[in-house]
């Protein structure tokens, strides 16, 4: 399986960062049911345009301008362009998270500990860029309790635990586990981990 089904744009960093399609389509699916998400870091659109294929409104908020320009084009490649608002901005941005209403929010921080090592991934949620526990409390206090969050394998599920009660999904491919998901939801009472094995996804 090939990690995006389209001919998209990309850069470099972003096509090392972003989410393979598949699974970011598997997430978007399991939120089916809300009306309105917002993904908070959302590059060159691959989670945007899952959610989208799923929910009627999205909004994509990224901070670098080429990326944004690269999301729309990829957009329509998928046929959700009409679908999504794309933003340019600063995710901690108070006005901005203010000015968005959104059910559901998406976050997916970058993890690099430094631009020149992007293969060397925080352990830890405030490492990230920008910092996932800020981003966290700032999306609760100023749009939704709701949040799912890309997080590197070194973070561990205590860590993600200390945030509240979430189900973590282990993402596993090629045999080894590559990212985690945690699902901070507003039914979610009980913390669980749930490993998603998806076989092989051909990075190239
Ligand atoms: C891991 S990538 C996102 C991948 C994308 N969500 C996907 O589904 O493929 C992280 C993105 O966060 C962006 N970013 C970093 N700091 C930001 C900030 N303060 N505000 C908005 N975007 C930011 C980076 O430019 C980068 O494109």
């Amino acid at each position: 399986m090939k990690k995006f089904s389209k001919n998209i744009k990309y850069d470099e960093d972003a096509y090392y960062m972003s989410c393979p399609e598949y699974i970011a389509d598997y997430i978007a699916n399991l939120l089916k049911g809300y009306k309105c998400a917002v993904e908070l870091c959302s590059a060159i659109g691959i989670t945007a345009c899952a959610l989208a294929k799923n929910i009627e409104k999205v909004y994509a908020v990224e901070i670098d301008s080429q990326r944004i320009e690269m999301a729309k084009y990829n957009a329509t490649l998928y046929g959700v362009n009409s679908k999504i608002d794309f933003i340019q901005g600063d995710v901690l941005n108070t006005d901005l998270l203010k000015s968005i209403q959104a059910e559901v929010a998406i976050l997916d921080p970058d993890w690099s500990v430094d631009k020149n090592t992007p293969e060397i991934h925080s352990s830890s949620l405030e490492n990230t860029t920008p910092n996932a526990i800020e981003l966290v409390k700032k999306v609760r206090k100023y749009i939704t309790n709701n949040i799912v969050i890309r997080v590197s394998k070194n973070v561990s599920a205590e860590e993600l635990k200390n945030l509240g009660s979430c189900h973590i999904h282990n993402i596993i491919y090629g045999n080894k586990l590559r990212f985690k998901y945690a699902f901070y939801l507003e039914n979610i009472k009980e913390s669980k981990e749930i490993n998603d094995d998806f076989g092989e996804i051909d990075y190239k």
